[in-house]
C-alpha cells in the first residue's frame, strides 16, 4: 500500500491504522491496532526520553519515523543491522523501535521461510520491518533472503486452482540485529556478501564505544545497563503504537509540504555527514542515514517524540561514522 493511500485510509478510519481488511485479520495486526488511552505521551515521556542521549536507540526510533518516508523520498528498499555480542541490548534497542507502531513483544525473527517473509515484507510495507535475530538465519540462504527482501516482489505463485496469485510487493525499510554480520553468517555458509547488499544492509556496531553496550547514556538510573534494559522494555511494552499513529495523521495533514520538507532535511544531514565527495556505496548508505536523522528531526518538530532538536540528526551521523568506520579496510 503506498504511504499516501495508507494515510487516505488513516484519516477516513482513524482507529485502523494503515492495514486492508484482510492484513486486520491476521492476530499480529489485532495487538497493533489496540486502542491505548494516552499511549502517545506515556510513551513520549517513559520511552523516548530515556532514549536521547542514546545513539543508537535514538536511531532505532528515528527508523519507525522513517519507514512512511522512503516512498516519498524516493529511496529504496534498505536497512540497518546492528551487530554486536550477546547482551549488548540490541534487542531492546528493536523492541524500542517496534513501540512507536505497537506491541513490541514477540518481534519477528529471521530464519523463516522465503514464504513466510514475503508475506511479513508485504505487510509491512511503508513502514518499518523489525527482525531480531540474523544467526537464525540458513546460512546457505542468507544471500537469496537479503535479496529477497531488497527486490521489492514476492515469487509468482499459482493459487490452488492454477490460476495465478498477485505478486506480494513492498518498499520497506527494515532494522535487524545479530551476533554476527551478514559477511560472516554468510562466510560460514561458504558465501561472501556483496558490496551491494552490505551497502543496502548497514551494519552498526552495537558497542557504542562507552563501556555499556548500546548505551552510552543511563539518565542516572541505578543497576547500569543492564537495568535500563529492562525497564525501557518494561515501559514500551505499556504504552505503544501512540506514536505511529498521530506521525500519520500529521503526514497526512502535512502531505502538501511534506516532499520539499524532506529533501531539505535530508540534504542538510547529508552535508553534514559526507564533508568530502565520497565513493557512490557511500554516498548511497548516507542517504538512507541521512533519511532515518530527518525523519526523527520531522518527528520531534511534529512534537511526538520530546527531543532536543538536533538529537535525531546527531545519532544518525554518530551511527554512520560507526558504520564507516567498521566497513574500513
Ligand atoms: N547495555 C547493556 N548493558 C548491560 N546489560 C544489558 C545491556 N543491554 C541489555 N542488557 C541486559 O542483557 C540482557 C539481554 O538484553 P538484550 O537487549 O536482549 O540484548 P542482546 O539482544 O544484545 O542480547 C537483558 O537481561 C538486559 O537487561
Ligand atoms: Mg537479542
Amino acid at each position: 500500500m503506498r504511504a499516501i493511500d495508507a494515510m487516505n485510509t488513516f484519516t477516513k478510519y482513524p482507529n485502523t491504522m494503515t492495514r486492508t481488511n484482510k492484513q486486520m485479520q491476521n492476530d499480529t495486526m489485532n495487538k497493533v491496532i489496540a486502542p491505548f488511552v494516552n499511549s502517545e505521551q506515556h510513551w513520549k515521556v517513559q520511552v523516548a526520553a530515556l532514549c536521547a542521549g542514546n545513539s543508537r536507540l535514538v536511531f532505532a526510533v528515528a527508523c519507525a519515523f522513517a519507514g512512511p518516508l522512503l516512498r516519498p523520498a524516493g529511496i529504496a528498499t534498505g536497512g540497518f543491522h546492528f551487530r554486536g555480542g550477546s547482551s549488548s541490548g540490541k534487542t531492546t534497542a528493536l523492541k524500542v523501535a517496534a513501540s512507536v507502531n505497537g506491541q513490541p513483544d514477540g518481534l519477528q525473527r529471521w530464519g523463516k521461510t522465503g514464504r513466510a517473509l514475503e508475506s511479513i515484507a508485504a505487510q509491512q510495507c511503508d513502514s518499518l520491518l523489525v527482525l531480531d535475530a540474523l544467526e537464525l538465519v540458513d546460512q546457505k540462504t542468507a544471500g537469496k533472503c537479503i535479496d529477497k527482501l531488497f527486490s521489492g516482489v514476492g515469487k509468482s505463485r499459482a493459487a490452488r486452482e492454477g490460476e495465478p496469485r498477485p505478486r506480494l510487493s513492498w518498499r520497506l525499510l527494515f532494522l535487524s540485529a545479530g551476533e554476527l554480520g551478514l559477511a560472516d553468517q554468510m562466510a560460514e555458509g561458504m558465501k561472501r556478501a556483496r558490496t551491494g547488499q552490505e551497502v543496502r544492509m548497514a551494519e552498526i556496531p552495537a558497542d557504542a564505544g562507552a563501556g555499556c553496550g548500546m548505551l552510552e547514556n543511563l539518565h542516572g538510573m541505578d543497576g547500569g545497563g543492564s537495568a535500563f534494559s529492562r525497564h525501557i522494555v518494561e515501559q514500551a511494552g505499556r504504552c505503544y503504537g501512540g506514536p505511529g499513529r498521530a506521525w500519520l495523521q500529521w503526514l497526512t495533514e502535512n502531505a502538501r509540504t511534506l516532499k520539499p520538507d524532506l529533501r531539505q532535511r535530508i540534504q542538510e544531514i547529508e552535508r553534514h555527514m559526507l564533508p568530502e565527495a565520497g565513493a557512490g556505496q557511500v554516498q548511497r548508505a548516507g542517504l538512507r542515514f541521512a533519511l532515518v536523522g530527518a525523519a526523527g528531526e520531522m518527528a520531534t518538530a511534529a512534537g511526538l517524540t520530546g527531543w532536543e532538536p538536533g538529537e535525531s540528526e546527531r545519532a544518525a551521523i554518530t551511527c554512520f561514522n560507526a558504520w564507516m568506520a567498521s566497513v574500513k579496510p
